[in-house]
């Protein structure tokens, strides 16, 4: 059930990737007022849902998995984690100042593929070690963290 909702959390990132990616072949198509308008309405979920996702994971997900890995390798989830905040406020300001557009075609171009990586490596390796090493009894409590994390928003 944890891991389903994680899973479920990818699949709408990913759709909000797909929006990016619009955005992108509308700016690259010289449409710069309709890539902005796509980036602002997928900035909602960018900024929203996936602050949620990630608090799921690293105060509830990664401290069970850290029992099997280590520490190191979800420090650089987390580090991941940081990055796509730090990009998420770049774009959130070019949104309102979008200049020429090349930054901002970088800034996307750069968003999408840290994305799908990031979302990649949880739904290849992490997710599946979880599945495989978490007790139910952990399985439980990781569910009932997460509900308390999407409570409080
Ligand atoms: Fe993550
Ligand atoms: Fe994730």
């Amino acid at each position: 059930m944890a891991l389903e909702l994680l899973k479920e959390g990818h699949r709408k990132a990913l759709q909000a990737v797909g929006d990016l990616e619009l955005a992108l072949r509308l700016l690259r198509g010289g449409q710069a007022a309709q890539a902005v308008a796509a980036v602002k309405a997928t900035l909602v979920f960018l900024e929203g849902e996936q602050r949620v996702h990630f608090r799921q994971e690293e105060e509830g997900l990664f401290l069970y998995l850290a029992k099997v890995t280590g520490e190191g390798p979800l420090l650089a989830m987390v580090g991941e984690h940081e990055s796509y905040w730090k990009a998420v406020a770049s774009l959130s300001g070019l949104s309102q100042e979008p200049g020429d557009g090349a930054e901002l075609e970088h800034l996307l171009e750069h968003i999408v593929s840290m994305l799908k990586g990031h979302i990649e490596k949880e739904d290849t390796a992490y997710f599946p070690l979880a599945e495989e090493h978490l007790s139910p009894r952990h399985l439980k409590e990781l569910d009932e963290e997460m509900g308390i994390i999407a409570h409080l928003g």
